[in-house]
């Protein structure tokens, strides 16, 4: 096929594992006779700094443009923030990307299978089987839309967030988490505050209304904080799909990070009706910017995840899945997961050669694992 990428490299790491991200879709391209068109556009701390606009225009209708985006992390050190007023900073140009393709459904998987379960920081009979969970955050609505005053009264300085949902905002993405419970033959998890929160007993009650529709499903709530504390005590039992408001599948899934060894494993694509979009679940890491040292999977993933959910490549996608866990089986990891005392990490350009060889090498396997 013939298709169209925006690529918005970011700040800190993002050129790097957008490079290698690049690199493992050309090797699928080569392998599977496709052509992709990458049209690579400035978003971030570095596009504020350069043109005074973190999404500028000339972005947007790129973006508008293309089959998919493909997204690096954005965002300088704190530091350097300060220069950028607090409106234009990277983190609301992100949330502006999601509203203006509402990419209401948001896809994290959080999957370590067992024969690599020593990559957690958990004690074996804990991760022991390991993990395979689907998040699926809610991602244009909620605590980080809704209006933020920060203000003065006679007793002081106050801010407050207001958190807003509309009924037909959590059914969309209510709708998409039963049904890829049922696609998927699994579990799913509801999450919620509903014993304070009354954005969260709608939600509950959008989910009873919805299950007759999806009998097959079985399905649980759980509140957010217990939530918390069983995923870092025995998360196998959330295997299947979670389903969270924004702001709790924030923190949940950058825990889950934690759970499966690093945060260079986390993949997200952020799904909207018409188009979506594919970034690493962290953010830039100034701090460790520009040294080859950085973990490129979450990237890739999120490539493998476009190639399947944009453009329908399931096998492609699959090939590249085989790559990354392979690439780990053999033990090829970044430091980030290399353990003390073991073998050389590979670098961050050695780790996208492994999985690009992988794929020419590999391309028709199919995949058990397929980061899901
Ligand atoms: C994420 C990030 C973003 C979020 C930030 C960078 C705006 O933490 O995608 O998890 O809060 O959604
Ligand atoms: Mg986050």
């Amino acid at each position: 096929m013939n298709a169209s990428i925006a690529v918005l490299e970011g700040d800190g790491i993002g050129p790097e594992i957008v490079g290698e991200a690049l690199k493992v879709l050309d090797a699928v391209a080569a392998r599977f006779g496709h052509r992709f068109d990458y049209r690579r556009t400035p978003f971030g701390a570095g596009a504020w700094f350069a043109g005074g606009a973190a999404f500028p225009a000339e972005s947007k209708a790129v973006c508008d443009d293309a089959d998919a985006i493909l997204k690096g992390p954005a965002g300088v050190a704190l530091d350097d923030m300060r220069a950028i007023p607090v409106d234009q900073r990277p983190e609301l140009a992100i949330l502006e990307l999601r509203q203006r393709y509402n990419t209401f459904a948001n896809f994290r998987p959080v999957v370590l299978p067992r024969r690599l379960a020593g990559l957690s920081p958990l004690r074996p009979e804990i991760i022991g089987d390991g993990v395979d969970i689907l998040m699926i955050r809610e991602l244009v609505g909620g605590i980080y839309f809704g209006e933020k005053v920060e203000g003065e009264h006679t007793q002081g300085r106050y801010a407050s967030d207001d958190c807003h949902y509309s009924r037909a905002q959590i059914e969309q993405v209510t709708e998409v988490a039963f049904a890829e419970a049922k696609a998927r033959g699994c579990h799913l998890t509801v999450v919620h505050k509903s014993n304070i929160l009354a954005t969260s007993r709608l939600w509950e009650e959008v989910v009873e209304e919805l299950a007759p529709r999806f009998p097959a499903v079985d399905y649980s709530s759980i509140l957010v904080d217990n939530a918390a504390f069983q995923l870092a005590v025995d998360p196998a039992q959330f295997n299947g799909v979670m389903l969270l408001d924004n702001m709790q599948g924030d923190i949940l899934s950058d825990q889950a990070g934690g759970i499966v060894g690093s945060l260079g494993l986390m993949c997200s694509a952020s799904v909207g009706p018409e188009k979506s979009y594919y970034e690493a679940v962290h953010g830039s890491a100034p701090d460790i910017a520009g040294r080859g040292v950085a973990n490129p999977f979450s990237l890739i993933g999120s490539a493998a995840l476009l190639l399947e959910k944009s453009f329908g490549l399931g096998a492609e996608a699959g090939a590249v899945w085989d790559a990354l866990w392979s690439a780990l089986d053999a033990g090829r990891v970044t430091v980030d997961l290399a353990a003390a005392g073991g073998p050389e990490p590979l670098s961050t350009a050695q780790f996208g050669d492994a999985v690009a060889q992988g794929v020419l090498a590999n391309g028709n396997a199919g995949g058990a694992e397929r980061g899901r």
